[in-house]
C-alpha cells in the first residue's frame, strides 16, 4: 500500500505554546503514527522572512527552539521527515515557476493578505515575497505532490490557492499534480491568559516548556468571570479561560460547569485544580525537552538528515515540472 503524503509547517518563533500545541502539533502526532501516512513536517522559515525580513537575528535560535519543542512532544525522525524550508531549494525554485502562471488578482483577493497588510501596518509589507506568501505555500505542498495539509481554518483560503494553481499548471502543461485536500480537525480553542486568541505577540501564552513556578504563576493570572468575586456566586463558564483549560486537561469538566453555574466552587480553588491537571500532563514533555537541550547540535541533525529526505522527493518532483514546461 502507498502511503498518503502529509506536508505541514509552522513559521519558527521559538518555543511553542499551548495553542501550538493543540492546533497544530497534536494533529500531526496523530497523523505521524498513523501508518497510513508519510508525513512532512518543515520550520518555514522563508514564510517568516514574508513579514519578518528585517529581524532575522533570531530565526536561527527560534528554529532550534521549536524544533526541540517537536522532538519533545513526540514528532520522531525516523517516522516523519523533519526539515527545514530554506535548506531544501526546491521550495524556492518551484515557487518561482508556480508564480509565472499565479494571477496577481487571485493573491490580491486572499483575506490573510488583506488582513495582515491592514494588522501589521506598521511594517513595510508591501513585499513581492509578501503577496507571493501563498504561492510559496502551493509549492511547499505541490513539491512532495501531498495528499492532505493538516491546517487550521485561517490557511483554508492559502489551500484553495493551491488547489487552483495546481489545476492552473495541469491545464498549461499536463497532469503533474493531484489537488491536495485539507486536513481540518476539530481542535480545541485555547484563549491566551487574557482571554484573546493566544499568541506570543500578545504576552499571554502558556509555553509547553513553562517549570512548574511560571506554569502556576501563569494558571493563577487566567482570567475567569468577572461577575464571580466570592466563591458561592453564580459563574459563567463559557469566556473563562480556566474553564476553556479544564475543557482539555479535565476529562469531568462537565461536572466542573455545574458547580461553577451553581456557585459550588470558587476561582482560586477551580484554578489550583487545574494546575494539578495541567502540572503532570506537561511533566514528562519538560524531562525530555531538559534532556535534548543538552546536545543541541542533535537538532541539526535531526534537520540535516530531514533535509535531505526532503530534497530528494522535491527533486523527483521538479525535473517532472521543468519537463512539463519545457525546461529540460
Ligand atoms: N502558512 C502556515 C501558517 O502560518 C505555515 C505554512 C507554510 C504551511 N507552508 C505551509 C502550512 C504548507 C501548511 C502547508 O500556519
Amino acid at each position: 500500500m502507498t502511503k498518503k503524503i502529509i506536508l505541514s509547517g509552522i513559521r519558527p518563533s521559538g518555543k511553542l505554546h499551548l495553542g501550538n500545541y493543540w492546533g497544530a502539533l497534536s494533529r500531526w502526532l496523530e497523523l505521524q503514527n498513523n501508518s497510513a501516512y508519510q508525513c512532512y513536517f518543515m520550520v518555514a522559515d522563508l514564510h517568516a522572512l514574508t513579514t519578518g525580513y528585517d529581524r532575522t537575528a533570531d530565526l536561527r535560535s527560534n528554529t532550534e527552539e521549536m524544533v526541540l519543542d517537536w522532538l519533545a512532544a513526540g514528532l520522531d525522525p525516523a517516522k516523519s521527515v523533519l526539515f527545514r524550508q530554506s535548506d531544501v531549494a526546491e521550495h524556492a525554485e518551484l515557487s518561482l515557476l508556480l508564480s509565472m502562471i499565479t494571477p496577481l488578482g487571485w493573491l490580491e483577493r486572499i483575506p490573510t493578505y488583506k488582513e495582515q497588510l491592514r494588522e501589521l501596518a506598521e511594517r513595510e509589507i508591501t513585499t513581492h515575497g509578501f503577496l507571493g506568501y501563498p504561492v510559496l505555500q502551493a509549492a511547499d505542498i505541490l513539491v512532495y505532490k501531498a495528499d492532505a495539509v493538516p491546517v487550521g481554518e485561517d490557511q483554508l483560503s492559502h489551500l484553495e490557492l493551491c488547489q487552483e494553481v495546481a489545476r492552473r499548471f495541469n491545464r498549461l502543461y499536463g497532469p503533474v499534480f493531484s489537488e491536495p485536500k485539507a486536513l481540518l480537525g476539530e481542535t480545541p480553542k485555547v484563549p491566551g491568559l487574557d482571554a484573546r486568541k493566544m499568541s506570543k505577540s500578545y504576552g499571554n501564552s502558556v509555553e509547553l516548556s513553562d517549570s512548574p513556578e511560571i506554569l502556576q504563576k501563569k494558571v493563577s493570572q487566567m482570567y475567569t468571570d468577572p461577575k464571580k468575586i466570592r466563591a458561592n456566586d453564580h459563574g459563567h463558564p463559557e469566556g473563562c479561560v480556566v474553564f476553556a483549560l479544564h475543557k482539555i486537561y479535565n476529562p469531568e469538566y462537565v461536572a466542573r460547569e455545574a458547580e461553577c453555574r451553581e456557585g459550588r466552587i470558587g476561582c482560586v480553588a477551580c484554578k489550583k485544580h487545574l494546575l494539578s491537571l495541567m502540572d503532570p500532563a506537561l511533566r514528562p514533555f519538560r524531562e525530555r525537552r531538559a534532556a535534548l537541550e543538552g546536545d543541541r547540535g542533535a537538532v541539526w541533525k535531526v534537520l540535516e538528515e530531514g533535509n535531505a529526505k526532503a530534497r530528494q522527493a522535491a527533486r523527483r518532483t521538479l525535473d517532472e515540472v521543468k519537463r512539463a514546461m519545457g525546461l529540460a
